[in-house]
């Protein structure tokens, strides 16, 4: 059957970005036999410049209907205004929520290619494999009330429904199940009330799943252990807002904010982003780095087509280029052989091919 697959490119590098994906993905799919339909719509400042919305309704209904969404990034200094609803950035956050894609996975594994490129030591990141599962339709970024009160105050509500806590761990623990069986919660439950009660939850779906250990942190010691030791995590599974922070952070493991996919699912459909964000300052230029939007079609392959096989091809056409010593800006120590966003994409297809009949490893 045809996979409907909406893609927004967004703002910034996002267009430059998801151009090299969809070439990516055009390929495999074809390689795999999978029949695919793609639709692109404006989001975020793109869409705030031609209809004065960060998001239509139409296209939000639009990517309901679809098999999987994919997106490149949305923002920048031209959106930049106080008034919350004109903000590109709520189109995101629109369609995460409407998507009801509540788990954010964001996988942090080094490329052996670009254990150099790591701003921190080889031997603290060679054996590094965390997978953050990040809470994404919930938290302080949709708690209410939430505004700016007469120029007086600014609030936001941190609110977490049982239900929400409970499903976002199970998640968690699924994922567990599949990789080292640990399971790190991370939260600030020495002062948030919030935390209490998701440590608590916590717990109680951890007694369902017997193999898996589990271990709390605070989040502030969390950012430190992750660049004291970050080999110590498996899977952290955290709330919005951490989430957001942490991931950032770990992505620097892997030496660039510029190689972290990210999938975001729920009960059904997925929205497939690169975790970085609109890069104004070098959109347009060439230099962006596609690997992580590149990585993300892998994980829709994955996640919700069911196709490891076409994933995993991605997967090591990735690791190829890299030891072929390709790279663009980002990630190159003068070393390798510097290329644009665009070449890096033409030469991810090529390799396709080559790597298609190895397996990759399958790993989450
Ligand atoms: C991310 C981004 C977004 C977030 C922004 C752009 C709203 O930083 O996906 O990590 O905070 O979730
Ligand atoms: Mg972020």
């Amino acid at each position: 059957m045809k996979k409907h697959i909406i893609v927004f490119p967004g703002d910034g590098i996002g267009p430059e970005v998801v151009g090299q994906a969809k070439k990516v993905l055009v390929k495999a799919a074809e390689m795999g036999g999978m029949d695919l339909d793609m639709q692109e719509f404006p989001i975020g400042g793109a869409s705030i410049d031609i209809y004065g919305v960060p998001l239509k309704d139409e296209y939000l209904k639009a990517a309901k209907r679809a098999d999987a969404v994919l997106l490149g990034a949305v923002g920048g200094p031209k959106w930049d205004v106080v008034e919350p609803s004109i903000r590109p950035e709520k189109a995101l956050l629109a369609l995460r929520k409407g998507l009801k894609t509540y788990a954010n996975l964001r996988p942090a594994r080094p490329y052996p290619a670009l254990l150099k490129a790591s701003t921190l030591k080889e031997d603290v990141i060679k054996d590094v494999d965390i997978l953050v599962v990040r809470e994404l339709t919930g938290g302080i970024y949709f708690g209410r009330p939430r505004g700016i009160k007469e120029g007086k105050k600014g609030y936001n509500t941190l609110v977490y429904a049982r239900k929400e806590i409970e499903r976002i761990a199970k998640k968690a623990f699924d994922l567990a199940m599949l990789r080292k069986r640990h399971v790190t919660s991370v939260d600030k439950a020495n002062i948030l009330e919030t935390s209490m009660f998701w440590r608590e939850i916590v717990k109680g779906v951890a007694a369902g799943y017997p193999e898996v250990r589990l271990d709390h942190m605070y989040v502030d010691n969390c950012a430190m252990q992750i660049i004291r030791a970050p080999g110590q995590f498996d899977v952290i599974l955290t709330d919005n807002m951490f989430g957001d922070i942490l991931s950032d952070e770990a992505s620097m493991l892997t030496g660039s904010l510029g190689m972290l996919p990210s999938a975001s699912i729920g009960d059904r459909k997925g929205l497939f982003e690169p975790i970085h964000g609109s890069a104004p300052d070098i959109a347009g230029k060439g230099v962006a780095n596609p690997i992580a939007t590149i990585a993300s079609v892998a994980m829709m392959l994955k996640y919700s087509f069911n196709r490891v096989d076409l994933s995993d091809v991605i997967e090591g056409a990735i690791e190829r280029v890299l030891e072929d010593g390709l790279r663009t800006k980002d990630i190159d120590d003068g070393t390798g052989i510097s290329v644009s966003t665009e070449q890096m994409g033409e030469e991810i297809v090529k390799r396709l091919g080559r790597t298609a009949s190895q397996t990759g490893s399958g790993k989450v």
